[in-house]
């Protein structure tokens, strides 16, 4: 693929950023087969445990949200690596406990786990074990059995642990903090009503590796499964995703006929590092204030801004999708009047 973009902007776009400017081809593609169901959300390589509470206090109703929880999350992230050992993707894995001892796991290294949906399966077959709450045990168990051995070498590894702040007296206190100090970023859910207990949010924040940001408080089980909440952990465990695509029928270089080239739109890549606005409402202001200023120097930021739009349309739903869509196709028109001088004609090439 030419950069035709780029080709009349030597001066401005640095080596590294001429690799992820986005074609004309490209663009054509996000706006008009724009959310074509071949393309993939990778989130880099990604180990993630899930710890529930599957005691006799929560219930089995609140045992079965804390499922759609993990399968909620998970459905978001992407692929799930097909072979355990792969440098890439995410592989997840689940512990739920309840009484001393009483650990049921799913693998992170587990083969027969290759796909969304043997995950989800193997969540679905997970059965409420309905005892004491060993909460220091299970995460104990989670790093010596689950994390120690299979994390992947070159992974981010990942906990998010739920529980309801309560466990039995008779347990370790010490290894609260057994996922801290090893490389691994504990997210910590507190469900219920301890708050008004210091102790209890005491322990969400041992549990936390005393990093109070990394917990989460809630009322109640069911606003785990909240859409903002899903939305909220999946910036959490990928905050820095890939879009890939395969190549589209609008692609008009058929010289390599057939194959897959896929396109990769991320607005950070080495050495590339711009800060720029990422909410809905920041980027319609950036987009307003670069319209009025002209500025030449706004290229670099509206071509990141391209990408990221792009693919925060690509996984908005609803609304917020359309807003992404349009905030997208006003960044390309302006990226390409800087170029072209009518972005309608651009448009038409596609
Ligand atoms: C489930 O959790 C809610 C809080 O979200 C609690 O009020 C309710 O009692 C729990 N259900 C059972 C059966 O314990
Ligand atoms: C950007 O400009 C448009 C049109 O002038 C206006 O309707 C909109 O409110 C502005 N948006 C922001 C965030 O300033």
């Amino acid at each position: 693929m030419e950069h035709i973009l780029v080709s009349t902007f030597p001066q401005k776009v640095s080596s590294a950023l001429v690799a992820v400017v986005p074609t004309i081809i490209d663009l054509c593609v996000f706006l008009f087969l724009p959310f074509s169901p071949d393309c993939e959300k990778r989130c880099g390589a990604l180990d993630i445990m899930f710890v529930i509470d599957s005691s006799e206090s929560i219930g089995y109703t609140n045992f079965t949200l804390e499922k759609n929880f993990v399968v909620n999350v998970v459905s978001r992230l992407g692929s799930i690596a097909k072979d355990p050992k792969s440098q890439t993707g995410a592989r997840v894995g689940v512990v739920q406990y309840s009484h001393e001892g009483t650990f049921e796991a799913i693998k992170l290294d587990d083969e027969r786990i290759d796909s969304l949906s043997s995950f989800k399966e193997a969540v679905k077959r997970l059965e409420w074990i309905a005892g004491g709450t060993w909460t220091p045990s299970a995460l104990q168990f989670a790093y010596n059995k689950l994390i120690k051995e299979s994390r992947r070498e070159k992974a981010q590894v990942f906990a998010v642990v739920i529980t309801d702040g309560r466990y039995d007296p008779r347990d370790d206190d010490k290894n609260l903090g057994a996922l801290c100090g090893r490389d691994v970023v504990v997210n910590t859910i507190g469900i219920g009503d301890m708050f008004d207990q210091p102790e209890q949010s005491e322990t969400l924040v041992s549990i936390a590796c005393n990093e109070p940001q990394r917990v989460q408080k809630m009322r109640l089980f069911s606003d785990l499964v909240a859409e903002e909440f899903i939305d909220k952990m999946e910036d959490v465990l990928c905050p820095d995703p890939q879009v890939v695509c395969p190549e589209l029928p609008c692609q008009t270089d058929d010289r390599n006929p057939g194959s897959i080239n896929p396109l990769i739109f991320r607005p950070m890549e080495e050495g590339v590092n711009i800060n720029f606005p990422s909410t809905i409402h920041s980027i319609a202001q950036f987009l307003n204030s670069t319209r009025e200023s002209r500025d030449p120097n706004m290229y670099t930021q509206l071509v990141a801004t391209l990408a990221f739009t792009a693919e925060k349309a690509k996984f908005a739903t609803g609304n917020e999708r359309q807003e992404w869509m349009d905030l997208f196709i006003d960044t390309f028109k302006m990226v390409h009047s800087e170029i072209v001088g009518d972005p309608e004609s651009v448009l038409g090439l596609c």
